[in-house]
């Protein structure tokens, strides 16, 4: 057992997303889906035990916030997670967890994947127990968000579906290390607000006729990124992941009742990216349940798209990410 540690995770932008699950208590997805992770968007959680707690206490700092002691929905997913692996791994202790993200939280930008990624590893670590990379991201994906599975292995990553009904073979795993392909990942934050309907209500409303055309074509769209990241085809994978993105969105918008987690700002920025595209910038957008636009490019064109798009009226901001490695734990007492 260890006193007190210190855990970094990022979060991910997914090429192909998760969206719908087959069994809501295990997070066993629909789909398999494949992301990187973000290397200016992450979460620092550190976890302590100490003897003179009687109850957990659960400490937050949210980009651009005051440290706060965390209430409500988001208390309960900590907890439940925290309790689950307590009573696992026989664990008797209770923790002081002090959580911060360097980034705009629930707007989009997979906070609960860099959260729930960063807390499980520090649980794991606090309580003393190795577990395999497939184990840890199988723990992970147990916290009630799915895409932090994804967070765990390094670069870029693979989320399979599996078969089975107890989850065991859905799990992430790395596709391509870190210095692979030198993709960007530019995201166009034009709304800070936090959304009103959380992923975990979308994935359960993703139940329509719009999903099954989805998943029709989820498993041609999973080899089209494959291709295109094995050669390294910034426009291959740009179509998928455009088609992918929208695909999401025309499910959720039709969905009863109706999701929109786009605005005009996202289409904005979409309009201005196709006008580039005309000039021969290469730069490609996928939107995850938020209306920011995440923008995959290569090293050529990041520079003027950054340059660009901070003009376009509605940007609030852009964070400039690589490909980074997966959670990793940075202190120990
Ligand atoms: O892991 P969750 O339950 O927060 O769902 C994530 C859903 C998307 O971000 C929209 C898609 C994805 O694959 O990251």
């Amino acid at each position: 057992m260890r006193r007190r540690v210190r855990v970094k995770s990022p979060a991910n932008l997914a090429f192909i997303k998760y969206w719908g699950r087959r069994d809501d208590e295990l997070i066993l997805p629909l789909n398999t889906s494949i992301s990187m992770n973000l290397s200016s968007c992450y979460t620092v959680t550190q976890l302590e035990v100490r003897e003179d707690l009687e109850e957990d206490e659960i400490w937050v700092k949210f980009y651009g916030e005051e440290k706060k002691k965390l209430a409500g929905k988001q208390l309960e997913r900590v907890f439940r997670q925290i309790e689950r692996l307590r009573q696992k791994y026989g664990f008797e202790f209770k923790v002081k967890m002090e959580s911060e993200n360097n980034f705009p939280a629930d707007a989009g930008i997979a906070s609960s994947a860099s959260g729930f990624s960063a807390l499980t590893v520090a649980m794991m670590e606090l309580m003393g127990v190795r577990l395999s990379e497939r184990e840890l991201s199988i723990e992970t994906r147990l916290s009630g968000s799915g895409s932090a599975c994804r967070s765990i292995p390094d670069g870029i990553v693979k989320w399979e579906r599996g078969e089975g009904e107890d989850g065991g073979d859905s799990f992430a795993y790395s596709l391509y290390s870190v210095d692979y392909w030198e993709l960007w990942d530019l995201v166009v934050v034009v709304s800070r607000e936090k959304k009103k309907v959380g992923s975990a209500e979308g994935h359960r409303l993703a139940k329509n006729e719009y999903m099954e055309a989805r998943l029709k074509r989820i498993e041609e769209r999973v080899r089209e990124v494959e291709r295109a990241l094995e050669e390294k085809d910034l426009e291959r994978l740009g179509r998928v992941i455009e088609n992918d993105a929208l695909s999401l969105h025309a499910v959720a918008m039709l969905s009863e009742p109706p999701l929109f987690y786009l605005n005009h700002k996202t289409w904005r920025v979409i309009d201005w990216l196709q006008n580039q595209r005309e000039r021969g910038l290469g730069g490609y957008f996928t939107m995850d349940a938020g209306p920011n636009v995440h923008i995959v490019c290569e090293r050529r064109d990041k520079d003027e798209l950054v340059a660009g798009l901070k003009e376009v009226e509605g940007v609030e901001e852009v964070i400039i990410n690589k490909v980074t490695e997966g959670s990793r734990v940075v202190e120990v007492e």
